[in-house]
């Protein structure tokens, strides 16, 4: 029996936007304690759209796969839809994840959230929700 999607291993494999951004619009850092995963977003903003995001994960698979595709799904999206974006959205995306792994996939939502909040720290905004 298959634990994993092959889109979980695709992405796992081939993770999209791996690296980080100079001199980033916002940057966020999240981890789970009970793990120990970490991960790290950044965002390049122009214009209040997404054109650019990259990734840092040290963390196990699926929270490779669930930053590589959460990053698929913010890049080129406005800033107020990244905000949306759930870890269930990103689950979906991947066609499942395990149940005990569902929590890697939280980071990913915490992370870009977090970017997003410095983002709007930076320009002296504030996230209206
Ligand atoms: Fe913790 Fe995956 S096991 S992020």
């Amino acid at each position: 029996m298959a634990l994993y999607s092959e889109k979980v291993m695709d992405h796992f494999r081939n993770p999209r936007n791996v690296g980080s951004i100079e001199n980033a619009s916002g940057v966020g850092e999240v981890g789970n304690a009970k793990c120990g995963d970490i991960m790290k977003i950044y965002l390049k903003i122009e214009d209040d759209i997404i054109t650019d995001v990259k990734f840092e994960t040290f963390g196990c698979g699926s929270a490779i796969a669930s930053s590589s595709m959460a990053t698929e799904l913010i890049k080129g999206k406005p800033v107020s839809e990244a905000l949306e974006l759930s870890n269930k959205a990103v689950v979906e995306a991947l066609d499942g994840l395990p149940a005990h792994k569902v929590h890697c996939s939280v980071l990913a939502e915490e992370a870009i959230k977090a970017a997003i909040e410095d983002y709007y720290e930076k320009t002296g905004q504030t996230a209206n929700q």
